[in-house]
């Protein structure tokens, strides 16, 4: 176990790195700010170490360029609410509007900005805890957060969300890691190969806010249920590129009105490069596929600096702006009935058996 200052906060708290390691020498590294994966190293096909997510060198980073949401858990919901607006039961939300007049991953004051306190830790597994107030960010309900990461043995990364709130409210957390499998520093993620097992793909208007419709990824660059590279297609004269500047779409991975329950292979990436695979297991109803198309000149650790495409995130969670769509499954919760939802981020190098 490895506890180590990270910086203090801005409001003037003590804040740490917390270093997880499996018996496959996988390590994992959190900071108790926004309980942010930080580092990831998983060994390539030549056995080497490799740091697979970008990541600031300092608290301070974290905490000026926050909207980059880097390793970030991202809470109470994660992606974008058209006009910062919802009706839940009648009544009127108003959240920040923090994105083109829209509210992106709940505003200014996201839980990737916060201190969480540390409730457990051990070897390969740690679990972090926040309180979100009634009225925090906008939404009703004291919700009681805790995020755990394991560190199996067989290199799973398992993220666990537990979530219970007094008051009926959404919930739709998420992590936003941004991976290069080829190792944080090593630029383009364009040749990455990538599956997704999704037939539909939600189609985003102006200021990427959903139309509402569902759309067959068949013959379109959405189309990634055989593996293909993530670059291939990004130059293809299709609408939504205009509009997005590359993938940041939702992709459909469960249909149907139980979509949220059970976990299902959704994705898997390989590092053209190193040979580091990643499988990407879920429970939940989709994932945006978000390939850093806004990072520009971004000094990261390490003396990184990252462009756009210098990494992918593939962030599980319900569709965006899904409270105010008619047709889309709602990331609402219950009072006192906690959820548990989890995402397995599987590696192995491509000269092991999965
Ligand atoms: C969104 C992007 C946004 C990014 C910020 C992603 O989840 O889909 O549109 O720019 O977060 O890092």
């Amino acid at each position: 176990m490895l506890k180590e200052f990270f910086g203090t906060s801005r409001s003037g708290k003590r804040t740490h790195l917390y270093t997880l390691i499996n018996k496959q020498g996988t390590q994992l590294v959190v900071s108790d700010f926004g309980a942010i994966i930080r580092k990831l190293i998983v060994r390539d096909k030549s056995d080497m170490s490799v740091d697979v997510v970008l990541g600031y060198e300092s608290l301070e980073k974290y905490t000026t360029n926050y909207d980059t949401y880097f390793g970030a858990t991202v809470g109470r919901v994660a992606n974008r609410i058209k006009d910062g607006k919802f009706n839940l039961d009648g009544k009127k939300y108003t959240l920040d509007q923090n994105n083109d007049g829209n509210c992106l991953h709940s505003g200014f004051n996201g839980y990737h900005t916060r201190l969480w306190k540390v409730t457990d830790y051990r070897d390969s597994v740690i679990s972090l805890s926040l309180t979100s107030p009634d009225k925090d960010q906008g939404f009703d309900g004291n919700l009681q957060l805790t995020v755990t990461f394991e560190l199996t043995d067989h290199n799973e990364l398992v993220v666990t969300y537990e979530g219970n709130s007094d008051k009926k409210t959404l919930f739709n957390p998420t992590n936003h890691t941004y991976f290069n499998l080829n190792g944080h520093k090593s630029g383009s993620i364009l040749n990455h190969d990538l599956t997704i097992e999704a037939d539909y793909f939600v189609p985003v208007g102006p200021n990427m806010i959903p139309t509402g419709d569902f759309q067959l990824v068949t013959d379109t660059p959405m189309d990634f249920r055989t593996e293909t590279k993530i670059g291939k297609r990004l130059n293809d004269p299709f609408d939504q590129f205009v509009l997005t500047k590359g993938y940041d779409h939702h992709f459909v991975t469960k249909e149907g009105p139980d979509s949220h329950l059970g976990l299902k292979t959704i994705a898997h990436a390989k590092g053209d490069l190193s040979g580091i695979k990643m499988t990407v297991i879920s429970d939940r109803p989709g994932v945006q596929l978000y390939t850093a198309n806004f990072v520009s000149d971004e000094l990261g650790k390490d003396g990184a600096e990252y462009q756009a495409r210098d990494g992918f995130c593939l962030e599980t969670q319900y569709a965006p702006d899904a409270i105010n769509q008619t047709n889309f499954a709602k990331p609402i919760i219950f009072p006192n009935k906690k959820v548990v939802t989890q995402t397995i981020f599987k590696f192995n190098t491509t000269n092991e058996s999965e």
